[in-house]
């Protein structure tokens, strides 16, 4: 089995019914959402609401049929569970999240909910984070080039103005926004790096999430078991 598939699978023990769920985004998130799919249609899962991290996940949640459940953060007071991929963990659940360009959407939901799962396959776990993958930041493109200069002179390494594919242009997030994909020079911790780049004035959010917001990651291996903590 996909090991994403495995740990998409093994959330829904933590959504019951009546339940208001953040939908996280990317590949492992939209194997969630399918999953939850056929549980609301024919599991018994009644009463659930929904609140998408993403345009593209709203989308797919229309897609499933499920557009009737979408709510957004006006709509409701509160959030019981959030289930989100991420694109790295370490052993104290501190992830890197923001591949896809949605971590705005995806911090405002998940550090939300009550409960915060986050599903993965193994190959995400790091010993350090950023390990493979650089901090995506979004920024208020007026300001990217201050942020970008800020960020190499504070912490050193790269900073780089993400872009679309076929390099069209800049990619502009859910929310308007450019992204800067962040190596640092030496290590920066993860919490304190949360706090200090989000300081910067021009930055919207940063891709670093506190594990201390995690509840629980669930892994998923080939096997088709997972490992949870
Ligand atoms: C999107 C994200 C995703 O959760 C992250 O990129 C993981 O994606 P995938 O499940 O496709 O590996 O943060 O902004």
């Amino acid at each position: 089995m996909d090991p994403k598939l495995a740990a998409a699978k093994a959330a829904l023990k933590y959504v019951r019914s009546g339940y208001v769920i953040g939908v996280g985004s990317g590949s492992t998130a939209l194997m969630f959402l399918s999953e939850l799919a056929e549980n609301i249609e024919g599991g018994g899962l009644t009463d659930v609401k929904l609140i998408a991290t993403s345009t593209e996940t709203e989308y797919e949640i229309v897609k499933l049929g499920l557009g009737e459940l979408l709510r957004y953060p006006w709509q409701v007071d509160h959030v019981d569970v959030a289930i989100d991929g991420a694109d790295e963990v370490d052993k104290d659940k501190n992830l890197v999240k923001g591949g896809g360009g949605a971590l705005t959407r995806e911090k405002i939901i998940d550090y939300w909910a009550s409960e915060f799962i986050v599903i993965v396959d193994e190959s995400k776990l790091v010993d350090k984070i950023p390990s493979k993958h650089p901090i995506p930041v979004e920024v208020v493109p007026y300001a990217w080039p201050l942020v970008k200069a800020r960020l190499e002179r504070d912490y050193g390494g790269s900073a780089e103005l993400r872009y679309s594919s076929g390099k069209r242009g800049p990619v502009i997030t859910d929310n308007g926004n450019y992204i800067i994909d962040y190596r640092p020079g030496s290590g920066i911790e993860p919490r304190e790096g949360e706090r200090v780049i989000k300081c910067i004035p021009g930055v919207v959010e940063v891709g670093l999430f506190n594990g201390l917001k995690v509840s629980r990651v669930i892994v998923g291996k080939q096997d088709g078991s997972v490992n949870e903590f």
